[in-house]
């Protein structure tokens, strides 16, 4: 039984006594702790595959941030890697795929990824349950497939995804084809992240946002979609779409259980759309920069327009790396001291 399970609660729409927080991009970047256990792997890459060293950046959060949930250190790009298309972490710039996918025949040597391509992941969370000693829930995680598929067409991050999206207009079966490979990867994945202890999941939809509303709800959504219906009987899951803020209700349709929402979007709005689903979000990463008592108002404002039940307290999208940690907890106390 877990000491604290608000996160889960609040994300089944079961009453709280207050909101849980936990912040996307907890675990790394902010933390000195963090850049202290990177420091002992050779590479980005060599610390995502050892389950200790992820272990360790998993619970620091909990520890030091005093967050209400721990997620799983690891990357959305594992999935890419496992079906056959390895990448490297470039300092400073990012991911970067020496190989990426140009047409069908590409797409038919992929392999659909299987748990024991990812063997390093569910050592990884067997460790952190067994570490966290449930006092609180660990969520774990996947990129949604139209992400993924960015990156495996795109071959590195990119402003517009141009590239990824031109293969949508000009090759869509194929394009389709690879998005079912993804969606078929990420399900036995988590799949695999619940049966060694995953409490509740999310998908991250980062670059949903330069996609037309049409070609989010045939390339993205819908395998979003199947992939909750997939793992919506088994724990609770979140669909975290960036700047598709037009695609609330159309997300509220799905079998998630919240929906993520960035901070261009305004909370009671979002309420109207999806009535039925628990909300999580959506503080601005930049608020954080401004000084306490800023912070502390437009973190309270928030709070109080998104209401008690059915809220889940987070950024709306992951820390900045140079933000102040100090900062963090102050976020993080606020909510947890807040007078509903
Ligand atoms: O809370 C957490 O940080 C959990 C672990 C986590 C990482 N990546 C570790 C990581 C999670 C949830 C992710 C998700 C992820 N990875 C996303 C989706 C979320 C989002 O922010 O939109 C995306 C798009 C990626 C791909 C990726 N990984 C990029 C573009 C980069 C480089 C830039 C960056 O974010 O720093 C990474 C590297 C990465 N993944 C780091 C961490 C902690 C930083 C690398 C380092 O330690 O040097």
């Amino acid at each position: 039984m877990l000491k604290n399970d608000l996160l889960l609660r609040a994300a089944k729409g079961i009453e709280v006594e207050r909101a849980p927080v936990w912040l996307m991009r907890q675990a790394g970047r902010v933390l000195p702790e963090y850049r202290a256990t990177r420091a002992k792997a050779k590479n980005f890459i060599e610390f995502v595959k050892n389950p200790e060293l992820a272990c360790e950046v998993t619970i620091q959060p909990v520890d030091i941030l005093g967050v209400d949930a721990a997620i799983i250190f690891s990357d959305i790009l594992v999935i890419p890697e496992a079906m056959g298309l390895p990448y490297q972490m470039i300092e400073a710039k990012g991911p970067w795929f020496e190989n990426t996918i140009k047409n069908q025949s590409d797409i038919d040597n992929l392999k659909i990824a299987e748990l024991d391509d990812l063997n390093y992941v569910i050592r990884a969370i067997e460790l952190s349950k067994k570490e966290l000693n449930n006092r609180v829930p660990l969520i774990g995680f996947a990129g949604a497939p139209w992400t993924i598929f960015a990156y495996m067409i795109e071959g590195s991050g990119s402003k517009t995804f141009s590239k990824a999206k031109q293969f949508l207009y000009t090759q869509p079966d194929a394009a389709h084809a690879l998005l079912e490979k993804i969606t078929q990867s990420t399900i036995n994945y988590l799949k695999g992240q619940v049966a060694a202890g995953a409490n509740i999941l999310q998908l991250f939809d980062s670059w949903a946002g330069v996609l037309s509303e049409s070609m989010f709800y045939e390339f993205s959504l819908k395998y979003m979609s199947k992939i909750c219906d997939a793992l919506s009987p088994l724990v609770p899951i979140t669909i975290f779409a960036k700047d598709a803020h037009y695609a609330i209700q159309k997300i509220s349709e799905t079998s998630c259980n919240s929906i993520g929402l960035d901070w261009t979007i305004n909370p009671q709005t979002a309420r109207q759309q999806a009535p039925n689903k628990t909300l999580q979000g959506n503080a601005d990463p930049c608020l954080l920069y401004a000084d306490e008592k800023k912070i502390i108002s437009e973190t309270q404002h928030m709070l109080s327009t998104f209401g008690k039940q059915k809220y889940i307290c987070n950024l709306g999208h992951g820390l900045y790396p140079d933000i102040d940690k100090e900062k963090v907890k102050l976020f993080v106390n606020v909510v947890k001291e807040y007078k509903w």
